[in-house]
């Protein structure tokens, strides 16, 4: 079985029932990633297996620190014996270190899990900040508005957000730009269809 296949079984059997609208915001990370296949080629399983497993730390039954890349990378790691890059990923995954270090937890994310290497991390960052909460695509501004919105003004997600939002948009930007230059040797790649993966509402 590949990698994206088992990765979204699992994801399934975490969110779909208790957390459907987490579910439908995963399928569209996940679609957005298969998106990418193009320009990341031998890593695009593992980057779409990325992108179907990177929230699971919200599911109830996987809650224990309460920060989800931690919970979620831990139970990959431990549960479900993952691969380490993969549990990397997911621990690191759209600049989860500036959000573990105001939650105290910075030491540990670092110390449990190295970061993944850039060009997989930004693959799976332009995929969930593309990706509303309903699985709908957004542009990244908008969707770091629609993060600090739903959270409020001084919530800790809100202001780790608010930290790595320059990263976070420089991240899609490069993903966006080798899209694009790969697109005239990839005509299968079509930015206007990708801009519209996302799940429905
Ligand atoms: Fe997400």
């Amino acid at each position: 079985m590949e990698l994206a296949a088992w990765a979204e079984e699992v994801a399934r059997d975490l969110l779909e029932i208790p957390l459907p609208r987490r579910w439908a915001h995963t399928q569209g990370v996940a679609a957005a990633a298969r998106g990418l296949a193009p320009v990341l080629g031998a890593d695009a399983d593992l980057a779409e297996a990325a992108a179907w497993l990177h929230d699971i730390g919200y599911a109830p039954r996987l809650c224990d620190t309460g920060f989800h890349p931690l919970d979620g990378a831990r139970y990959l790691c431990d549960a479900a014996r993952a691969e380490p890059l993969l549990c990397r990923l997911v621990a690191h995954h759209s600049c989860a270190q500036a959000e573990a270090d105001e939650r105290g937890l910075g030491a540990v994310l670092a110390r449990e899990f190295r970061p993944a290497p850039p060009r997989l991390a930004d693959a799976l960052i332009y995929a969930d900040m593309t990706t509303g909460p309903g699985g709908q695509h957004m542009e990244v501004r908008d969707r770091i508005a629609e993060i600090r919105s739903r959270y409020g003004p001084g919530h800790l997600v809100s202001r780790s957000i608010a930290r790595s939002a320059p990263e976070l948009t420089a991240a899609v930007s490069r993903v966006a730009r080798a899209l694009a230059l790969c697109a005239p040797a990839c005509p299968a790649v079509r930015l206007p269809a990708l801009a519209a993966a996302g799940q429905p509402m």
